[in-house]
């Protein structure tokens, strides 16, 4: 366990040291202290829509489920049977039917987690300190749930501020994506693709919001798909170009241009990218879409829900999304140098099969293990993991545009023309910091 004189000697207001990526204690105690205490994305609703639904997730070190309950409660349950400690599910998801039966020896459990039978109760607990409503013999909750929009998130924490309060600003995401669905709600695409990084979780939340390196990393990725887009546009085939454009904006938007986005950096580590990547389109499928949000909402809220300029959202410490496109990547570390991220993306309930279709293309090209947009990432993930693991030099540097960010009601923006501030990086420190010494 690192003190807290320790660990306040690792993190400068424009640098920190490497062991804070690469120190089995420090993960064991960010774990305890950040994912075991926060907010934490578990899943969808839509995820589970039927009564004994289940999907599992990983909370910090703890394997948990949110279930569906026979009254469309969804509950979130350590996913351990309180008798000897068997996984109560071993597969990712399915359907308990009208409740959990633990594969071991049969003891049976509501959807609720409460016990519901034990084999030959009487003649095997009289006497003993066992008797059935004993709250040790039912599933443990997690201590705190809470859904927004759809967004159903839980706390290993008993006490702490509300999902509301926690989210703040980054709370955008949730409804710039329901908003953009006519029906004002989305649901999963069942199901996601899962990416294990050999790499500290923090690399990623600190990439996803990092705007100086994508006309960098991607580059190569950019120009070729740019390549292909001009040619296509030569012969005028105008609505296959849309899927390059989302590829060769990485290269065509050039490393100085991305100092105009802007970066907004809220407490508890979230943040938000504003920029759109000019994906807004006046071709037929976006018009007919256009039309029937503006039956649904009315001109004037139309053009509040389509004008909410975001890229990205970051909450974290596990919570990636891209709200215009309806994507979203939940981290989950699995050891010091072993991240798995969730990738998923969500369908806008009552908008056109071919909007759809967009974020589909936005999540196979950009987002999913098969384009090589994620896999330049990934391998600066790793590089990096593997160059702060050596003797080549102590500290990680955050310094660009320091001191020229701007606070005001408690947010730290980029200062105008320098969206490559690494403010970002600087304020998920700031909270870590907080978070590890038990002052957040
Ligand atoms: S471990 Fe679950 S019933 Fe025994
Ligand atoms: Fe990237």
């Amino acid at each position: 366990m690192r003190n807290a004189a320790e660990l306040s000697g690792m993190v400068e207001p424009d640098r920190v040291r490497k062991e804070v990526y690469t120190d089995q204690e420090i993960f064991e105690q960010e774990m305890a202290r950040i994912h075991e205490t926060v907010w934490i994305y578990v899943g969808h609703e839509s995820q589970v829509p039927r009564a004994g639904d289940y999907y599992t997730a990983q909370i910090g070190r703890q394997p948990m489920l949110m279930v569906r309950g026979k009254d469309g409660k969804v509950h979130v349950l350590y996913n351990r049977c309180p008798h000897r400690g068997n996984m109560m599910v071993g597969d990712r998801h399915g359907n308990c039917g009208e409740f959990f039966r633990c594969s071991y020896h049969a003891w049976t459990f509501q959807h609720s987690g409460k016990l519901r039978s034990i084999p030959m109760i009487e003649s095997g607990y009289t006497g003993t300190r066992v008797n059935k409503d004993s709250p040790e013999l039912s599933m443990k909750p997690a201590p705190r749930v809470e859904s927004y929009r759809g967004f159903v998130f839980a706390s290993l924490a008993k006490d702490g501020p509300g999902l509301k309060e926690f989210l703040g600003k980054s709370i955008v995401a949730f409804d710039d994506m329901c908003d953009r669905a006519p029906e004002g709600e989305v649901e999963v695409v069942p199901n996601c693709f899962r990416v294990i990084q050999h790499s500290n979780w923090k690399l990623f939340m600190e990439n996803q919001i990092d705007a100086l390196h994508p006309s960098v990393t991607h580059q190569s990725t950019g120009r070729a798909a740019h390549e292909v887009e001009k040619k296509i546009a030569k012969q005028a085939k105008a609505g296959e170009a849309l899927s390059y454009h989302m590829l060769s904006a990485f290269a065509t938007v050039t490393i100085d241009k991305w100092d105009n986005f802007q970066t907004i950096n809220y407490p508890y580590g979230h943040c938000i990218l504003t920029g759109y990547m000019g994906l807004r389109p006046q071709d037929p499928d976006t018009k007919a879409y256009d039309k029937i949000m503006i039956k649904a909402y009315g001109k004037e809220r139309f053009d509040e829900i389509v004008g909410v300029n975001i890229h990205h959202v970051l909450v974290y410490p596990g919570l990636s999304v891209q709200s215009p496109l309806q994507q979203l990547r939940a981290v989950r570390p699995l050891g010091v140098d072993r991240t798995l991220t969730e990738i998923w993306h969500f369908r806008l309930k009552g908008a056109p099969e071919a909007i759809y279709r967009r974020s589909l293309a936005y999540y196979n090209l950009v987002n999913s293990p098969a384009t090589l947009i994620n896999a330049d990432d990934l391998e600066n993930f790793w590089k990096c993991h593997q160059g702060l693991s050596s003797d080549g030099g102590d500290w990680v540097s955050f310094a660009r545009h320091h001191g020229h960010d701007i606070e005001q009601d408690g947010a730290v923006s980029s200062a105008p023309n320098q969206g490559t501030s690494e403010a970002p990086m600087r304020n998920q420190m700031k909270a870590w910091a907080k978070y590890m010494q038990g002052r957040a």
